[in-house]
């Protein structure tokens, strides 16, 4: 691992927190995959933890999950392997989360083909929810101002490296996954469309009511006084901020300038524009 101008660590051209390890990022490198597990991938602040309570809700419908765990212990980060998770023994189907990149996940996601959800949201809206959350973390590096933290934002040294680049390693491999795309705004917008098309994805055959509870337990209101979703759980000594701050679309025309929405506009088409990709901004 070598630091980053922002104290970060950079390991195999990716971002890591400090506490991150190059023998726990080499060690995913054997993990064994089953092809009945699930991967959640997404960019950080990009609705994680929201389409976590998706896949949770859908797989407890089953009887596949332990509803009175909360869900960091149901679905793991591959990333903050920790021995209390027991992945190795744990029964199938296992849900997973994280923030890599193709070239880091155990080598299995695509030799076995298990199923993979991406979400993605756009860069406006996500780089508002990175900066308010990393502010509200007293164990990441300072972010600045706004102005300041923009440019570590376009230079990928933040965690989960450049958006842009994660996007693209996903899109452009997808052909070798099993993989699913989503857009957080479309979450937004169409919440049961949304659920819908996972459990279709995922071969879930759903009733209708289920279908229902799955969408009420993973409305912004809902989860925010759940606390085995909002992550409320996690130690608050370095956390003042909450995972669930606004969940809206458009919320980066409140801090954002016309230049620095320019200017995102026009990185997008450098480094994304051979990719029919369409993000939603209000
Ligand atoms: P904001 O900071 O814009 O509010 P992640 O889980 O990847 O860290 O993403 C966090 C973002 O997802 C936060 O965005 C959070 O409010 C939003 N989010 C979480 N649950 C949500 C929900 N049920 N509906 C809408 N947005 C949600």
């Amino acid at each position: 691992m070598e630091p980053t101008n922002k104290n970060y660590n950079r390991y195999k051209n990716y971002v890591f927190r400090r506490q991150t390890t190059a023998e726990q990022i080499d060690a995913l490198q054997s993990f064994e995959v089953r092809d009945s597990d699930v991967y959640l991938i997404t960019y950080p602040k990009s609705g994680t933890i929201w389409t976590q309570q998706i896949l949770i809700s859908i797989f407890s419908m089953g009887g596949d999950v332990d509803e009175s765990k909360n869900n960091l212990f149901q679905m793991p980060w591959l990333e903050y392997m920790k021995d209390e998770f027991d992945y190795t023994k744990r029964p199938s189907p296992r849900l997973f989360t994280s923030h890599l990149t193709p070239i880091l996940m155990p080598p299995g996601v695509k030799d076995k083909k298990p199923k993979v959800i991406y979400v993605m949201r756009n860069p406006k809206d996500n780089v508002v929810s990175y900066y308010h959350f990393t502010k509200g973390c007293s164990t990441l590096p300072d972010t600045g101002d706004f102005s300041e933290y923009l440019e570590d934002y376009l230079k990928g040294d933040v965690i989960g490296s450049s958006w842009f680049d994660h996007i693209k390693a996903w899109y452009t491999q997808k052909d070798q996954y099993d993989i699913l795309f989503l857009n957080y705004e479309d979450m937004v917008l169409d919440l049961k469309g949304e659920v819908v098309k996972i459990c279709n994805f995922l071969g879930k055959n759903l009733s209708e009511a289920d279908i229902q509870n799955v969408v009420e337990k993973a409305v912004f209101k809902s989860m925010k006084t759940d606390s085995k979703a909002n992550y409320e759980f996690l130690e608050k000594r370095n956390i003042s901020v909450t995972f669930m701050r606004k969940g809206q679309i458009g919320d980066w025309k409140n801090t954002l300038t016309v230049n620095q929405s320019e200017r995102i506009d026009q990185l997008i088409k450098e480094k994304l524009g051979d990719l029919p990709l369409k993000f939603i901004y209000e």
